[in-house]
């Protein structure tokens, strides 16, 4: 059974997409450890109440290289194959990114290289784009840079606001993450420079 880590700061809806998922048996894997820097976050207590190992880290007072190297730590002693990033409020540091190499992945709210950064929904709203929807990508040291695996397109709509599109956003996320997670623990997925391949796709 392959592992996964999963990162997370707050609500943590993408993680209770990909618990709902292993439990279908439909993530072709397990999630053996939920790490979060927020000690209230919701995404510790989803992970508690599905029984998974739940890892308050605080980043407060420390190094950037300090506090990373105390996820990886955590994230090796639960041997994870992958690492998901779900909502973690924090930018990796370089050795993070090399303790996994191409094994960490993120959920973007927009399709990206369009909208990177924070608060993508409303930026492509702003934006008056008329297709918006949501990104899963291999972590690299940028910005919501690294190659992309899977994307699924949301429609922006006359009415819309930047919440009515994040709410069908979000529900896109939780179709997709699953799915490209799934992909890259079957390993289907190969990388050329910055496309990732997928088997029978
Ligand atoms: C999602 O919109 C995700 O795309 C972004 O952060 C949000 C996390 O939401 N990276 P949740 O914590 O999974 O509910």
């Amino acid at each position: 059974m392959k592992r996964v880590g999963v990162l997370v700061s707050g609500r943590g809806s993408n993680l209770q997409a990909l618990v709902d998922a292993a439990r279908r048996g439909e993530l072709g894997g397990e999630i053996a450890v939920v790490v979060s820097n927020v000690e209230g976050a919701l995404g510790l207590e989803r992970a508690r109440k599905a029984g998974i190992p739940a890892v308050f880290c605080d980043h407060h007072g420390k190094k950037r290289e300090a506090f990373d190297a105390e996820i990886v730590e955590i994230l090796r002693a639960h041997r994870v194959d992958l690492v998901c990033l779900a909502g973690f409020m924090r930018l990796l540091s370089p050795a993070f990114v090399r303790a996994f190499p191409g094994r960490i992945v993120n959920i973007h709210p927009a399709l990206l290289p369009a909208f990177p950064g924070l608060d993508a929904q409303r930026q492509a709203w702003e934006h008056g784009a008329k297709v918006s929807g949501a990104t899963v990508h291999l972590v690299d040291e940028g910005l919501d840079s690294g190659p992309i695996v899977a994307q699924e397109a949301v429609p922006v709509l006359s009415g819309d606001t930047p919440e009515k599109l994040s709410v069908r956003i979000l529900e896109a996320e939780h179709r997709l993450y699953p799915k490209a997670v799934r992909l890259l623990l079957e390993g289907r997925c190969r990388v050329e420079g910055r496309r990732v391949i997928v088997e029978g796709e």
